[in-house]
């Protein structure tokens, strides 16, 4: 069993991405610019969003994060977002999910610029995607994606199975591992909470991606020897004994599922710190296409 290490492989990209931002800075111009919109107070989001300003802020990219009241009325954000549209010195920005209940998510995606769509949500970025054309790439599927691609693991005709059919992981991921290319070409199976039999199906996986949310579901037995396995999964689970309260727990049973696999991410530092190495890499790429 090998380690997918997402920790450094993410290092690795921000190292990539640093120096880039030195080479403008010694060209003269202004480094690229990520803001992120969070509304409300809810803690793992909180950390999340800390997270990819603290990245920003190491890489030497300028960050801004706007923090907004849990009550605010969804016309008052579509006009922070039509400003941060209109914003000239900001090269994408992220809005960051889940919000509060009164606030209809998808018009809210719907109303970000496509150019500034970093986070790859915007149906005409979901689209580009499904279409292989260029498009910003959801940053957890597209880590994933890279992760495969520096390991050079060859995926090419294998059968991969996802766990999960969100908008953000498991149903971009499905069309990633499907897609031409290397990684890629893999035949894939999207499975939910609605599939029969679902032991059956991840039996049979060369690679199986899990994104359900569910801590220590994918079982031993429930994988294949020398399957690939990626743990998308991100649960807070209570522990007294830890300083926080809680252990960050993945969706795979790793110290079981791990003597089965050929190579398997663990949570922490698997595919949380590449999502947010992809997420300035999108950014980047948002700069370079209008300055570069
Ligand atoms: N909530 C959970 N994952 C994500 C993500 O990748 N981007 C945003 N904006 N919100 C999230």
């Amino acid at each position: 069993m090998k380690i997918l290490d997402g920790k450094q492989t993410s290092n690795d990209i921000k190292d990539e991405l640093a120096e880039k931002v030195l080479q403008l800075k010694q060209a003269g111009k202004r480094p690229p610019h990520l803001a992120a919109v969070l509304v409300g107070n809810d803690g793992a989001s909180l950390t999340y969003v800390g997270s990819k300003v603290r990245s920003c802020e190491k890489i030497g990219f300028d960050s801004t994060l706007i923090r907004l009241e849990e009550t605010i009325s969804e016309d008052e954000l579509l006009d922070q977002i039509d400003k941060l549209n209109n914003d000239e010195t900001l090269d994408g920005f992220i809005v960051q999910l889940p919000l509060p209940k009164h606030i209809d998510e998808e018009k809210v995606l719907m109303a970000v610029d496509p150019e500034k769509d970093v986070d790859g949500f915007h149906p005409a970025n979901f689209g580009k995607m499904a279409l292989d054309m260029e498009a910003f790439i959801p940053a957890t599927p597209f880590g994933i994606m890279e992760l495969l691609r520096r390991y050079k693991l060859d995926i090419s005709g294998k059968h991969a199975v996802v766990i999960g059919r969100s908008h953000i992981v498991g149903r971009p991921m499905s069309i990633l591992l499907s897609q031409k290319g290397n990684p890629g070409n893999a035949t894939v199976t999207l499975t939910h909470s609605r599939t029969q039999n679902l032991a059956k199906i991840t039996r049979s996986a060369d690679v199986v991606v899990s994104a359900l949310g569910v801590p220590n579901f994918l079982k031993a037995d429930m994988v294949k020897d020398g399957a690939i396995i990626i743990d998308v999964g991100i649960t807070r689970v209570p522990d007294e004994n830890h300083p926080k309260g809680y252990v960050i727990t993945g969706d795979v049973d790793y110290e079981a599922v791990k003597e089965k696999s050929s190579y398997i991410t663990p949570v922490p530092g698997g595919v949380g710190p590449m999502t947010i190495a992809m997420l300035l890499q999108n950014t980047y790429l948002a700069y370079s296409r209008k300055h570069l």
